[in-house]
């Protein structure tokens, strides 16, 4: 359908192989007068030492940056994939680089079953789980009136089934091994991977909107049940990152300043940003923090065309 773009993953390997500039992880930043400086360099701290975290999608884009950013902070984690098999354990090769354990597992993660398997692996490997990344996530997008029935459940089965189903199989992991107060005064932290679009409507993507929404429900609901088991789930609500699920928002220098329209910051976001959010919401540091969304946007969510107007 020609206005299926089928726009692409950074979660679920399948289409990150379909578009993907694999060999180029880091593309080059496009020109533009408005580019502020980029991400600043600071050292992830080592918070999360003990621990082990399962992230789903993390061979490319945003789950792959959270897995790194949580193995420099000490962790030992768990990459899912769903394809691309060696871009799965190039980030396995990368966590191991910082001197932690880390294994790939395939799974799709709107399945049940794969699901189930996946976390019993998990737990056979590293005894238990402490973190839980339901990041897998991708977009179908088309105008309303010709959005298929395909393209509206493999939306939801993957970003909201699919962070139900992670859900469900950390909850059941950290009931089963409760508090243990020398590695984490929490049973366990469970962050889901929302975006802006929790809360902003988008047009086209009425699909991938709704799930979002979905998400960030489904994860208010969870926190609020789970709280006095001292689970926390929280979400990160990323905005424009460069990844390659949304390529054309800021391949060319016209599409990036177009872009920056809607970014106060004036800035695209890394996937190091969100790695950074995640390892905050995995640690000590967010004891309190529970039922929240954290917006990691450059101002995003904060009606940029008001700047001017209104
Ligand atoms: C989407 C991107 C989009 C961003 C901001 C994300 O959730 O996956 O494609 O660029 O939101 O609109």
């Amino acid at each position: 359908m020609a206005n299926d773009k089928a726009v692409i993953t950074e979660h679920q390997g399948e289409e990150a192989t379909a578009q993907k500039p694999a060999a180029d992880p880091s593309p080059t930043a496009p020109v533009s007068s408005q580019t502020r400086p980029p991400l600043p360099h600071v050292a992830v701290p080592l918070v999360l030492c003990g621990q082990s975290a399962l992230v789903t999608g993390a061979n490319s884009g945003i789950g792959r940056a959270v897995a790194l950013a949580l193995a420099q902070a000490g962790a030992d984690v768990v990459v899912n994939y769903v394809t691309d098999a060696p871009s799965a354990e190039a980030v396995v090769a990368e966590i191991r680089l910082e001197g932690r354990r880390a294994l790939a597992i395939h799974a799709d993660v709107s399945r049940e079953d794969e699901v189930e398997a996946m976390f019993a692996q998990a737990v056979a490997e590293f005894g238990t789980l402490h973190i839980v990344v339901c990041n897998a996530g991708l977009q179908r997008d088309a105008p309303f009136h010709e959005m298929s029935l395909q393209q509206w459940n493999t939306v939801i089965g993957v970003n909201l089934t699919g962070q139900f189903l992670c859900a469900r199989a950390a909850v059941r992991e950290f009931m089963r091994r409760g508090v243990d107060e020398k590695v984490s005064v929490a049973a366990g932290k469970i962050i889901h991977m929302s975006s802006v679009h929790e809360i902003i409507p988008w047009a086209t993507h009425a699909n991938y909107a709704a799930s979002k929404g979905g998400v960030q429900m489904l994860m208010k609901s969870l926190a609020q049940e789970v709280a006095p088991l001292r689970i926390r789930v929280n979400a990160i609500a990323p905005g424009a990152i460069r990844t390659p699920i949304n390529t054309v928002a800021w391949k060319t220098a016209e599409a990036y300043d177009a872009l920056m329209k809607l970014v106060p910051y004036k800035r695209i976001g890394e996937p190091e940003d969100i790695g950074r959010a995640a390892v905050w919401l995995a640690s000590e540091l967010s004891d309190y923090v529970t039922g929240t969304s954290l917006f990691v946007d450059g101002g995003m969510t904060l009606f940029p065309g008001f700047s001017s107007g209104g």
